[in-house]
């Protein structure tokens, strides 16, 4: 390979962003980029990276997925890099145990979760002829209790009391995932776009280790939820590096293999719904 291959991770300095991007890097032929909110938590990571894998081509761009200025500023500054761009891995990602607003007026976990990596990876797609995406989703876009669709704007705007931000923002990601894939395709683009669930994982993603009685609750009682932080970043990072990878708008669970995913992330019209919505969301969001 004449040229390095560059990967943008969000949310790189923990758990899977952090295992991904370590296993890409075993690889000499791939750069990756950290884009993360915290840059010394970043460069932490890049070092510990470095030091694992003796791959020196990591570097870190400040990202904040909830603020829509953060996203435009992150992709000027990986322009000023001069790469192409091979991957993009739309990970960073909060609990639905947050509450609040984002500096955009929006439900911060739909922000943060699925907002800002639309209009990263559509600003990306403006300038780069990106390989593949991979939007990080989870089987809680199907949660046990059952969720139902509503118009966008009452997702968009929701105070996350009822606690379905989150459901709805990896419902969203995979909305967005066959969508931009469909308008990939008719562009006659050669991009891959899927999703991936890595399954429930021991990361910081809850705020600190799950208790032990949760892990023996889920692994008994919903073995096709439990994760496996390990099983998930190397099978994700496989699909990566696999140059035969031919799959498209298709729903990785915790492996290499794809399935299904919940009827409702098949419904034409809601993923039309809230693709109009977004971006007509942004385009006045533009105008202030
Ligand atoms: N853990 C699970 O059980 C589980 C299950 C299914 C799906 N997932 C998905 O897996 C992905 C990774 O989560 P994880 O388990 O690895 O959790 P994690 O260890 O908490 O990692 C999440 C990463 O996202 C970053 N992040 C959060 N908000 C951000 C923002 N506004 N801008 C930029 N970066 C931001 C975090 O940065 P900071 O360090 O600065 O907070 C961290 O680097 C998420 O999309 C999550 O929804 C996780």
């Amino acid at each position: 390979m004449s040229e390095l291959r560059t990967i943008i991770i969000t949310g790189a300095n923990s758990g899977l962003g952090f295992e991904v991007a370590k296993k890409i890097a075993l690889n000499k032929a791939y750069r990756i980029i950290l884009a993360c909110r915290n840059l010394e938590k970043a460069e932490l990571a890049k070092k510990n990276i470095i030091k694992e894998t003796q791959n020196t081509n990591i570097e870190c761009i400040k990202l904040d997925t909830s603020s829509l200025r953060s996203v435009e500023e992150f992709v000027l500054e990986f322009e000023k890099t001069n790469d192409s761009l091979y991957g993009l891995i739309n990970n960073a990602g909060i609990s639905g145990m947050h509450q609040g607003k984002s500096i955009d007026g929006v439900e911060i976990v739909m922000a943060t979760n699925y907002l800002g990596h639309w209009y990263l990876t559509n600003l990306l797609l403006e300038k780069y002829n990106i390989k593949k995406i991979f939007n990080i989703t989870s089987d809680m876009h199907n949660p046990p209790q059952g969720l139902k669709w509503q118009n966008v704007e009452d997702i968009f705007y929701s105070d996350n009391s009822d606690r379905t931000a989150y459901p709805y923002s990896k419902l969203s990601n995979i909305y967005f995932t066959n969508e931009l894939q469909e308008r990939l395709d008719k562009e006659n683009k050669d991009t891959l776009v899927n999703s991936f669930n890595p399954g429930m994982m021991q990361t910081n993603f809850a705020g600190g280790p799950l208790p032990k009685s949760r892990i023996i609750f889920v692994k008994t009682m919903m073995p096709d939820r439990f994760g496996d932080l390990d099983k998930s970043s190397t099978a994700l990072s496989s699909l990566v590096l696999d140059d035969s990878l031919n799959v498209k708008a298709k729903y990785f669970d915790r492996s290499i293999n794809y399935i299904k995913s919940s009827p409702l992330s098949y419904e034409i019209k809601n993923q039309k719904e809230l693709w109009d919505y977004t971006d007509n969301f942004i385009k006045e969001w533009k105008k202030k």
